[in-house]
């Protein structure tokens, strides 16, 4: 292959970051904006040490398995790679993944259980940033595109709620009747930079209003513009931001409303702040955490560790049912929130330890009891290694694995599997639909 060149192929697979995969030559080239069965022309960019970088230049064979819409993906940014594979084709691919990631790796074949899809994987983003900026002296909102600064104008956004377009909408006719300037991040003047939303699943919603300085002309205008438009914006902050790097600043102010948005998983009741963590897809949620809930088969005796906790969720779903719960979570105002949400939901057998679960796990253990049955649900990298011996240390009968990457999954699996324990179930959910992620319940035991 040489640089430069321009070559022919079918793109047979789409690797982990969503790029099509093409094999000619006996070389692996990676290509953006393909899906499998396309057939395409590309010039490969880059060379890398096992693979090739190839850039598309035409599509010459659509193929069978791409979804047709009638709106424009490229609009909705880098973050669907998937967006253009029809949905049943996604779920076959996450699948495949998990399988392959999982046999790489542990070296045996596991059966794993179907993936739970949405019925309609539209409209399921909770929480939103869009950017704002000027485009030739005119202010523009939208996504920043792939690997660039640059503003892709956003009409509608299928992956949020239709309020969320609605208030973008509102937000954009107030722009253009006073002439509010959009953020110059190169000059450091204007105002709005981004705009945050956050719904619920009453289709309630939170605006987050982020700008340089405390001025934001007109600001009145837009709070009584977007409460009359559309009828259930329930709250709205202003968050002062200086920093280009970060989502928010520290400051957020309360301009209208409620200080809090208020969401449910199952029947667990969640006061979100603007900048507290909750989970994206709450229809998805409670899908998963009925899952995590089913594997551990909760018992009224059961010491229960919720290991790498954030606000509590897991934890909180499950109290009611064991005979108590300990979370460890090593974000600070997450521990807040966990606590505060156990308070909410007159829960009294949940308590959440502040630190890095590696430091605490084994401390923890001699406070509240050894516990039978662990659920862990780490970031992306996984566990560490000494969490993982500390937990076959502890020696649970049972442990429910929440992971949102199949590698290290496999890897982590795979020390349990060498030290008494065997897996009895996995089963993915498709929390982000469109996207590459893969998240994946898994159910341990000892062996006897
Ligand atoms: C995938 S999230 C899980 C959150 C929660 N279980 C839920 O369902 O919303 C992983 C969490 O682990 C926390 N975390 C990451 N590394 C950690 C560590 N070493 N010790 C404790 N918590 C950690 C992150 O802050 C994050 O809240």
């Amino acid at each position: 292959m040489e640089l430069g060149e321009k070559y022919k192929g079918e793109v047979i697979d789409i690797n982990s970051q969503g790029l099509g995969v093409v094999k000619t030559n006996n070389q692996v080239i990676f290509i953006e904006d393909c899906i499998i069965g396309d057939i395409v022309e590309f010039e490969v960019i880059e060379k890398k040490k096992n693979y090739f970088l190839g850039k598309l230049i035409e599509i010459l064979n659509y193929s069978n398995l791409r979804e047709k819409y009638e709106f424009d993906t490229s609009k909705l940014g880098g973050g669907v790679p998937l967006i253009n594979l029809k949905y049943d084709e996604q779920l076959k691919w996450k699948e495949r993944k998990l399988k392959t990631d999982l046999y790489k790796i542990c070296k045996c074949e596991f059966e794993v259980d179907n993936i739970v899809g949405m019925v309609n994987p539209f409209r399921y983003r909770n929480n939103t940033q869009f950017f704002v900026g000027a485009n030739n002296g005119k202010t523009i909102i939208g996504y920043v595109k792939r690997k660039s600064n640059d503003i892709i104008p956003l009409e509608e956004d299928i992956l949020q709620k239709e309020i969320g377009d609605k208030i973008i909408e509102s937000i954009k006719e107030w722009i253009n009747k006073y002439n509010i300037e959009a953020f110059d991040r190169k000059n450091n003047k204007g105002y709005i930079k981004n705009i945050g939303i956050r719904t619920n699943q009453n289709s309630q919603a939170m605006v987050i209003l982020v700008t340089h300085t405390r001025e934001l002309p007109h600001k009145n205008e837009l709070i009584h513009k977007l409460i009359r438009d559309t009828g259930s914006v329930v709250s709205i902050y202003q968050n002062i931001n200086k920093d280009s790097q970060t989502k928010y600043g520290k400051e957020f102010i309360r301009i209208f409303g409620d200080e809090f948005l208020v969401d449910y998983i199952g029947d667990i009741k969640f006061n979100i702040s603007p900048e507290s963590f909750f989970q994206t897809n709450s229809y998805q949620t409670e899908k998963l955490y009925e899952i995590v809930k089913k594997y551990l088969n909760p018992q009224k005796q059961d010491i229960v560790f919720d290991l790498y906790s954030g606000i509590g969720s897991i934890a909180l779903f499950i109290a009611k049912e064991v005979n108590k719960v300990i979370g460890i979570e090593y974000v600070k105002s997450a521990v807040k929130d966990a606590k505060r949400n156990a308070v909410l939901n007159n829960i009294e057998n949940a308590y959440f330890y502040h630190g890095k679960v590696e430091n605490l796990l084994s401390e923890i253990s001699k406070k509240e009891g050894i516990p039978n049955k662990i659920i862990l649900d780490p970031p992306r990298s996984g566990a560490d290694k000494n969490t993982i011996y500390e937990i076959i240390r502890l020696n649970p009968e049972d442990i429910v694995y929440v992971s949102c990457n199949s590698s290290t999954l496999a890897r982590d699996l795979n020390i349990l599997l060498n030290n008494g324990y065997k897996v009895k179930k996995i089963k993915p959910v498709d929390m982000f639909p469109h996207t590459t992620e893969i998240e994946t319940v898994a159910l341990l035991s000892k062996v006897k």
